[in-house]
């Protein structure tokens, strides 16, 4: 019991520490920088310690152990271990910060990567170099898809990307990096339809490592709209904007 009190402070720190950096991500989340992890940390041990510090018995149980290593003569070797760890675990730290980094920085990343050669999403497996958008060709349905698809882009994607297609939409300074301005020639322009669609259905958290370090906010949209609603917020883009979109031919150079 006595032992169990700090075991559980233990527990609980690198239980929330996982929580953070792997848990979230795993279920969809927007990976966190270090910089935010490390203050949700400063509160997630300040409760934990609080809360494991309510009562003088709980207290006493919290540090007993810690009692025991540094006060007993008997532990002598315990203690010199965890004396030695600490020092080198600092030096490793100290040395990790301070080392120069030759990695590029960060306005370098790839705006636009390479996307993968095949999507599997909505419970389907898209091959990214035949994909292409199914609507289009319907001349007849064209005009009401692009009705559809302005509805879906008011409900959802206005907020951040404006409702002039400018990326300035009501939140657009928050984020860095800004929205995509759809209205801009490098953006919407540039791109295949299929290249859309992958970074719609899998926002900033489907980036592969290259487009990294990178904190995009686009979220995931497979969760919230459909493959056909995806398609048809694709045609109202370049409908309204009067962009047209690369055409399949030019595959090769979708990466810029
Ligand atoms: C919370 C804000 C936010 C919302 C809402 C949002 N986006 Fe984005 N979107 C971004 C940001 C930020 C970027 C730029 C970073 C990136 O490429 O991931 C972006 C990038 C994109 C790109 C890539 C453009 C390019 O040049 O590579 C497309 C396409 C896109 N968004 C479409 C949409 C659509 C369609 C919706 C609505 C269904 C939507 N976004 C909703 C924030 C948002």
């Amino acid at each position: 019991m006595r032992q169990n009190r700090f075991l559980l402070a233990v527990i609980l720190i690198l239980g929330s520490f996982a929580f953070f950096k792997w848990f979230l991500p795993l279920i969809g989340q927007p990976p966190l920088p270090m910089t935010l992890i490390r203050m949700f940390m400063f509160f997630a041990i300040s409760g934990i310690l609080l809360y494991l510090t309510a009562t003088e018995e709980s207290t006493k149980s919290l540090v007993a152990p810690i009692k025991e290593v540094f006060g007993n003569p008997a532990k002598k070797t315990v203690r010199m271990a965890i004396i030695a760890i600490l020092t080198v675990g600092t030096w490793v730290y100290a040395y990790g910060e301070l080392r120069p980094s030759f990695e590029p920085p960060v306005e370098l990343r790839s705006i636009h990567p390479a996307p993968p050669s095949s999507l599997g999403i909505y419970s389907k497996n898209f091959d990214m170099i035949t994909l292409d958008n199914p609507l289009r060709a319907d001349k007849e349905n064209y005009a009401q898809y692009v009705k559809e698809g302005g509805e879906v882009y008011y409900k959802n994607c206005f907020f951040c990307h404006g409702d002039k297609l400018d990326g300035k939409g009501h939140f657009y300074n928050a984020f860095d990096p800004l929205p995509a301005n759809f209205q801009d020639v490098g953006t919407i322009a540039q791109l295949q339809e299929s290249f859309l669609f992958w970074r719609i259905t899998t926002g900033g958290p489907g980036l592969p490592k290259e487009a990294t370090p990178w904190k995009s906010s686009m979220p995931v949209w497979e969760h919230y709209i459909s493959e056909e609603e995806t398609w048809k917020v694709i045609l109202f883009l370049y409908d309204y904007t009067g962009h047209k979109p690369r055409p399949r031919a030019g595959a090769a150079e979708a990466k810029h």
